[in-house]
């Protein structure tokens, strides 16, 4: 049987002992569709061919020299998304199992394995892998269904940042998700929906020569021309809708004129990220309604934590989905004793993600133009964002799966059309 390169099971076996490895490899070797692309001896070594190898299924052994198979999990799960990782132990107790689980493994095999128990669960989790990664190529745009940047695609996601109060970070987030979400194959538009005092194109130091009034003036006859005339574009790619230049230019612009323009940059990018403005009027309302995920972004002081809870409160009143929202932490302080499983506790909301208080890389990025994730990407904040982005991605992997699987019906609309 020949097997096409796409359809191979590519597996990573992990473990110390060598004579442990080659019976593993030799139990595999007869397995047409099963390819063993790597074996490594310790936990390090693992992490890293695993980004060099993209395993879909993972043998991973527990007791090793320099890192438990624990731990290698969790690392190699954060790198190498699609990876099914089964342990491969001998001590089976429960609490090995649930910390294992825990840190991201799909299944547990006792050592020493039969060859049909391993080669079974290796084709069984090598279909969610299959899934996962598909899902993540339609995402990254390297699909079969990518958004093409010059044609009408499939509709692309839109992303709002939003806090009730002010001076949180929504600007800041919004601009790094932004840069880092743009790519070749998943384009990606920066608006800046604070109308009156928008800071988007002072924070990427781009020079405002059209605005979303421009736009929002010819809402009902746009095309990719007029968008394209528009629209800023910084020198990294990432293309940019800034607010107007003066405020009372804002009041030209109605939430209708919004929604058009939201709508229509959404079939032409693969994300829309929209950074908006405290206030909670038509406009911000109906970000809301159009958004697929809606960062809410607080910090850890009680007036910041106060404005979340009214607003989820909101939101449920409004019938916005909790799946849909994406609950932030920004300027995160150790000494400020307030801890994410605190608000976590106290909001009823789970805390997604978390970005460190350090004022001097972000003071300094603000200042100088350059987003975060384009300057030392090993400064604290830039690490947080990243792993926002990873799990921003992941959240919206997650949805496309189980909305294909049990697809929802449509949510009520805050506004109707
Ligand atoms: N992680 C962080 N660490 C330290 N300072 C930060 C961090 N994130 C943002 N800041 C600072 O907080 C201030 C507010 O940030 P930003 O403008 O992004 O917030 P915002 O929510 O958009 O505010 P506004 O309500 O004015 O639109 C800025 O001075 C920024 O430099
Ligand atoms: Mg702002």
């Amino acid at each position: 049987m020949s097997e096409n390169a796409d359809d191979v099971i590519r597996v990573l076996i992990v473990d110390d002992i060598a004579e442990t490895r080659e019976n593993l490899r030799k139990l595999l070797q007869f397995e047409p569709d099963i390819e063993v692309v790597g074996a490594a001896r310790t936990g390090q070594e693992a992490i890293e061919l695993a980004r060099e190898t993209e395993p879909d299924v993972v043998l991973m052994d527990i007791n090793m020299p320099d890192m438990d198979g624990i731990t290698a999990t969790e690392e190699l799960k954060r790198d190498v998304r699609f990876a099914q990782i089964i342990i491969l132990s001998v001590q089976s107790e429960s609490d090995y199992l649930r910390r294992a689980m825990r840190a991201g493994a799909s299944d547990f095999i006792a050592k020493p394995p039969s060859g049909d128990e391993l080669i079974g669960t290796i084709r069984s989790l090598a279909k969610d892998a299959r899934r996962i990664k598909d899902e993540m190529a339609r995402l990254e745009g390297t699909g079969p269904l990518r958004p093409q940047p010059e044609r009408i695609g499939p509709e692309g996601k839109i992303l709002a940042v939003y806090s009730a109060k002010g001076g949180v970070g929504c600007t800041m987030i919004a601009t790094n998700l932004a840069v880092g979400l743009d790519t070749a194959n998943t384009p990606t538009v920066l608006v800046d929906a604070a109308l009156q005092f928008g800071d988007v194109a002072v924070s990427l130091n781009l020079q405002v020569k059209n605005s979303f009034v421009d736009l929002a003036s010819r809402a009902e006859e746009l095309d990719a021309d007029i968008v394209e005339d528009v629209l800023l574009q910084h020198e990294c790619g990432l293309r940019v809708l800034a607010a107007p230049p003066r405020p009372e230019m804002a009041d030209e612009v109605h939430a209708e004129q919004v929604r058009n323009v939201l709508e229509h940059l959404k079939q032409h990018f693969a994300y829309v990220i929209v950074d908006t403005s405290s206030t909670m009027d038509d406009i911000t309302l109906t970000i809301l309604d159009l958004a697929d995920l809606l960062i809410a972004v607080a910090t850890p002081e009680i007036p910041a934590i106060k404005d979340a809870r009214l607003l989820f409160d909101l939101l449920g009143v409004l019938e916005f989905p909790k799946e849909h929202i994406f609950f932030v932490l920004n300027k995160m302080d150790r000494k400020s004793g307030i801890t994410a499983a605190a608000i976590t506790e106290n909001l009823k909301y789970t805390v997604d993600g978390e970005i460190p208080d350090d004022e001097r890389a972000v003071t300094t990025s603000v200042n100088r133009g350059v987003p975060l994730l384009l300057a030392d990407k090993g400064q604290p904040s830039a690490k947080g964002i990243l792993d926002l982005l990873g799990s921003i991605k992941q959240r919206l992997v997650e949805e496309v799966t189980v909305g294909n699987e049990e697809r929802e019906p449509e949510r009520p609309r805050l506004f109707s059309r």
